[in-house]
């Protein structure tokens, strides 16, 4: 499995054939200038929730592509009205079988809204499992008892994706403890440095990480990391 960061909370998996992006979010992203959408193409968007700096550029990527939208419900039935082909609304606790493995939408501790103001239902988050290993993405959450349930889903969870920029989302010590919590091999941090509110020290970050015995992989923009 391979993961591709292309800023904020937008990133690409590839599992065996298939290419899944999440939370797109790159035209309006000042530090992802360099990446042209119409590269991109791939078979699945998951969306975590409503918010403009998750779904800006969902319908452009979705409709170029024919990719299939996985969402909540109220988002996938927006998606649908906007033009969007192929969708699959679900809602928290969901899971669904695709190609590229089996898909839960978690709880997350957040709101949601699309940017027109319709409803965007209930914020969530993926656990991915795969044959090429399991993946948790939080989406935009607090810290919640909800994580302590991951490792009874995916006793083993090869990487947590975790927001880290705090004010909007957790922040960096809470994010440790939901690496402990969902007993992840290593953490990718997302939802920081995008703008000023959620501008930290990564530095400091990657330091708080490793006291607590974890690796915080912060991954360059565009670049293929292998997982
Ligand atoms: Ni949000
Ligand atoms: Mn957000």
């Amino acid at each position: 499995m391979t993961f591709q960061y292309f800023g904020h909370s937008c990133f690409q998996l590839q599992i065996g054939d298939q290419t899944i992006l999440v939370d797109p979010f790159i035209s309006p992203n000042p530090l992802a200038q360099g990446i042209d959408l119409r590269n991109l193409c791939p078979n699945f968007i998951l969306v975590s929730h409503g918010h403009g700096d998750h779904v800006a550029d969902l319908i452009t990527i979705a409709t170029q592509s024919d990719a299939t939208v996985i969402a909540n419900y109220e988002i996938a039935e927006w998606a649908k009205s906007k033009g969007v082909k192929n969708t699959i609304g679900m809602n928290t606790g969901g899971v669904l079988t695709t190609p590229f493995g089996r898909v839960r939408l978690t709880n997350a501790v957040h709101s949601s809204v699309l940017p027109d103001g319709s409803n965007g239902g209930n914020p969530n988050g993926f656990l991915i499992h795969s044959s090429e290993g399991n993946v948790y993405y939080a989406g935009d959450t607090a810290l919640h008892m909800d994580m302590q349930l991951i490792p009874l889903w995916a006793p083993q969870l090869d990487v947590a994706i975790l927001p880290i920029g705090d004010h909007f989302t957790m922040g960096v010590e809470d994010a440790i403890m939901a690496a402990q919590w969902t007993k992840a091999q290593q953490v990718i941090p997302v939802h920081y440095n995008t703008f000023p509110p959620i501008t930290i020290d990564t530095g400091k970050a990657k330091e708080q990480f490793a006291l607590a015995g974890i690796e915080l992989r912060f991954c360059p923009l565009q670049e293929i990391v292998v997982l």
